[in-house]
């Protein structure tokens, strides 16, 4: 989401401001920082950024932080960072033409909604574009900040959405990537009650009758909205590609309950084995924290004992970082950093493990690749269908397209193969 934050900044100021971007920081007249606040470090990244930027920029070129530690911490940042000219929250991106004309110019407000706000367009990447279907959350899990940051969700009308992914498309975005912080919750609120009624799979099957579209991603979906209709579109529509985010964030029921997910591990294990079941060719990527506090040893068990039963293909994993504003910040039962550590590369070694094994299977598969980025090692690379990165030897011209390719050396993070002519 931060990406197409970027993006809709980087659109407003070079078509309403006169600005155009550039790599190198000390000719920049104009620095933006896009941040994150989910866990702890990035904040604290922040700072020290800020102060290396503030060195090396050239006399009288502004600084911004934008984002959700802007949202957050607010006008402390001025008082930490006296050198910063503007904070921008992440509900406020649209603001960014005042901010740059003003000076000590802050808006974090939640409240102000950007459901139906139509951006300037700009596209780090022709052949991918992000779409986004809705902005905040209305979820309350009690690690999180995003709620605070981002505000209640709204989701955007599907016209307006449909309209950007059909330009994208035209422009040769064959794929449209649908972006909110709970996708599959689609269509529960609109600014405006006239607009029509509809969710998620609705939405996913109007997307898919745009000719030029030919895959779809989305992330994320919540485990809790994870119904069998839901589960039924996502088999059953060829253009949405078979591979799920689930984020499963503890494997314990009573920590789930604790973290208020909504679901227990015996739920989540039903929806993702059934998924298994109805598109075995469909891969389960996941985040998990590890250390929520008072998560007991027979509760990380749990954490990997639904890992062992789902074999996820990827993991996202972290140590639980206590957030401001969030209920579980005054939680007792802290877990000390060391059990949190031990336990985040039990949980490692314990993926590498299932990787090893799931990429061996990789071996002289064929996967249909949609070659989407030139990388610095010479290799096209791109995605198959079900998410797995591939890299080939190949040409130019074949970004954009969609290849067969035979897998020949299988690793754990990327797949290296040989196009089938
Ligand atoms: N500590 C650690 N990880 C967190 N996440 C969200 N909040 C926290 C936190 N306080 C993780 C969740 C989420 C991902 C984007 O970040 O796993 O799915
Ligand atoms: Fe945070 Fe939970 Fe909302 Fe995800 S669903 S953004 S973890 S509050």
């Amino acid at each position: 989401m931060n990406v197409r934050d970027s993006e809709h900044i980087i659109a407003e100021l070079e078509n309403k401001e006169d600005y155009a971007l550039t790599d190198k920081a000390d000719e920049a007249d104009l620095i933006l920082i896009n941040t994150c606040s989910v866990r702890e470090k990035p904040v604290s990244k922040l700072f020290s950024e800020i102060g290396v930027f503030n060195k090396h920029k050239k006399d009288g070129a502004k600084i911004g932080v934008c984002g959700c530690s802007a949202s957050h911490l607010g006008e402390d940042i001025f008082k930490r960072a006296p050198e910063v000219n503007f904070v921008l929250g992440a509900r406020n991106v649209s603001k960014i033409t005042q901010a740059v004309n003003e000076d000590r110019y802050i808006s974090v407000d939640i409240d102000y909604d950007e459901s139906s706000y139509a951006f300037s367009e700009f596209r780090n990447n022709t052949y991918k574009a992000f779409v986004n279907i809705s902005i905040g959350c209305d979820k309350k899990c009690t690690y999180c900040i995003v709620p605070h940051t981002r505000g209640d969700e709204i989701s955007i009308p599907a016209e307006l959405i449909v309209d950007e992914a059909r330009r994208a498309a035209k422009r040769g975005a064959k794929e449209i990537f649908l972006l909110g912080q709970n996708v599959n919750n689609y269509g529960r609120r609109f600014s405006d009650a006239s607009h029509q009624k509809m969710d998620f799979s609705d939405l996913l099957e109007m997307v898919s009758q745009i000719d030029e579209v030919e895959r779809i991603r989305f992330t994320s979906p919540h485990p809790l909205h994870m119904d069998d209709k839901f589960l039924e579109v996502f088999a059953k529509n060829p253009k949405v590609c078979k591979s799920m985010h689930m984020p499963l964030q503890s494997g314990s029921t009573h920590i789930l309950e604790q973290m208020k997910r909504g679901y227990s591990k015996e739920w989540f294990l039903n929806r993702a084995l059934k998924l298994r079941e109805m598109v075995p060719s469909a891969s389960i990527s996941t985040d998990i924290i590890v250390g929520f506090p008072g998560e007991s040893d027979d509760d990380f068990e749990d954490t990997l004992d639904v890992m062992k039963k789902v074999r996820f293909e990827q993991i996202f994993s972290f140590k639980y970082s206590s957030r401001p504003l969030t209920k579980a910040a005054s939680f007792k039962n802290q877990v000390p950093p060391e059990v949190s550590s031990a336990r985040l590369q039990r949980l490692q070694e314990l993926q590498e493990k299932i990787l090893d094994e799931i990429s061996k299977e990789k071996l002289d598969k064929e996967y249909e690749v949609y070659f989407e980025e030139k990388r610095g090692n010479g290799l096209l690379a791109g995605k198959s269908d079900n998410n797995t990165l591939v890299q080939v030897e190949g040409f130019d011209e074949w970004l954009g397209t969609i290849k067969r390719v035979r897998i020949t050396n299988p690793k754990r993070l990327s797949m290296y193969g040989e196009v089938i002519l």
